[in-house]
């Protein structure tokens, strides 16, 4: 276990370069598995989802190779089928790999996906979705089986837009050649650039981005290059941490058109923004004021995975905000660790309302998951006075040079 030490109540000034996302980067890391030759992803950051990522390939046979934050990947000779379960056990994402070994080898064998505990996480909808095309799944213990004996294409409707579910099949339909139609597909950014990535691979993908995704595969697909698109989640966090503490920073390597809903709550609680290009420059006195109902919601709405970080930054703002999650209705763990610092915050349901308070102080907390653990590293870096935040290794998953990002930026923070 790791523990981060904040000394804080200092304001945040500087400029610091957004990371390649997290979530961006797992499927296309998922989709060189689907190369006949190399591919290589520049601008992967250095996180433990990534590391874990590139193991999970290892493992499948490809040959990896990681110079500074570009990553290469040969699957020529990958031959694997089965996901270790020390690997599959440890984050979300290594359910992505379950359609490209499904469209590569026609089998795939792995344990249930881990990752944050934001509430229940089935992955049924990946599999009823798969069952359309003809996948079998068998179930031993927490070891799911697959088999695909006769593949074949077809018109899959998602009962919700499920991020991993969409990137699944997308994946899949490259091991069919006949046409496969996603309704009611998810639309963030990171699966149209999924849709990109196989394009450039040879693949045939429309409509990626919108609700209706239509791919063929079937065919040879070659290795390609691509920049991974910048973080739009930790892009959110940075700015929810200069507007809780005050200060002016710019963001440079990230694109204000990924967050527009955040941008609009956190100007909306006083914050001044700039947005020219690929920077984004945030000012605050750290006198916010309540925003009302923030609801998160499926992509283009407020992402989820900021709802933690804006609702710690809301934390002194004058008046109120509530807080709404339709995506992960029980993502609301990290409260009981945000009060700790002092913070008015009630829960019920699938929403938390905030009332601001005058003074944040330095607590003992708990990291307790990636996005909660960003929601308490806020409150301890607003609040007066030193704070120990525990299991901080979980910050580590996506967010890349944090200790050293923050140290830049005016921060008193370091690993003990
Ligand atoms: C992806 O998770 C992201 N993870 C999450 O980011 C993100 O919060 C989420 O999408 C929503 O945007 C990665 O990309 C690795 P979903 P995913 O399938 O694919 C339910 C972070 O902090 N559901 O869109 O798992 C599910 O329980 C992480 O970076 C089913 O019921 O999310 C949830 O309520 C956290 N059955 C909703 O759908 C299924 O088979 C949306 O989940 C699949 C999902």
């Amino acid at each position: 276990m790791q523990t981060l030490v904040v000394r804080g109540g200092k304001p945040l000034c500087g400029t610091i370069c957004v990371h390649g996302a997290k979530n961006g980067v797992l499927p296309l890391l998922a989709a060189t598995l689907l190369g006949n030759g190399p591919s290589e992803l520049s601008d992967c950051p250095e996180i433990t989802d990534v590391l874990r990522a590139a193991e999970i390939l290892r493992c499948l046979g490809c040959a990896v190779c990681r110079e500074g934050n570009t990553i290469r990947v040969d699957a020529t000779k990958a031959c694997g089928i089965c996901i270790p379960p020390e690997l599959s056990g440890s984050m979300r994402g290594s359910v992505i790999f379950l359609g490209a070994l499904l469209a590569r080898h026609g089998c795939a064998e792995l344990s249930a996906p881990g990752g944050c505990v934001l509430g229940e996480r089935p992955i049924d909808f990946h599999i009823r979705a798969l069952e359309v095309l003809g996948v079998h799944t068998e179930s031993e213990g927490s070891v799911l089986r697959f088999r695909w004996p006769k593949r074949h294409g077809g018109v899959i409707t998602l009962p919700f837009p499920s991020v991993g579910a969409t990137e699944n099949l997308m994946l899949a339909a490259m091991g069919v050649s006949e046409p496969v139609v996603i309704c009611g597909a998810a639309r963030e950014p990171e699966v149209a650039e999924l849709g990109r990535f196989l394009r450039a691979m040879g693949a045939e993908v429309e409509g990626e981005g919108g609700s209706v995704i239509t791919l063929c595969g079937g065919k040879p697909l070659r290795g390609t290059e691509r920049r991974v698109l910048p973080d739009r989640i930790e892009t959110a966090t940075y700015l929810s941490m200069t507007a809780a503490c005050g200060g002016d920073i710019c963001l440079k390597n990230t694109d204000p058109e990924l967050l527009r809903p955040v941008l609009d709550v956190l100007e909306k609680a006083g914050c001044m923004i700039f947005c020219e290009g690929s920077e984004i420059r945030l000012q605050s006195d750290g006198d916010l004021c309540g925003v009302g109902l923030v609801r998160a919601e499926t992509y283009p709405g407020f992402p989820t995975d900021a709802q933690a970080p804006v609702s710690a930054a809301l934390l002194r703002a004058k008046g109120c905000s509530e807080i709404e999650d339709t995506v992960f209705p029980c993502r609301f763990r990290h409260i009981a660790e945000l009060r700790k610092f002092g913070a008015n915050i009630q829960t019920d349901n699938a929403r938390a309302v905030i009332c601001g308070v005058r003074a944040l102080y330095g607590a003992t907390a708990t990291a307790t998951e990636l996005r909660g653990g960003a929601g308490v590293l806020i409150a301890a870096l607003a609040a007066e006075g030193e704070s120990r935040i525990m299991h901080a290794e979980l910050l580590l998953r996506g967010y890349a040079a944090l200790d050293t990002s923050l140290q830049k930026l005016g921060a008193e923070v370091r690993f003990a």
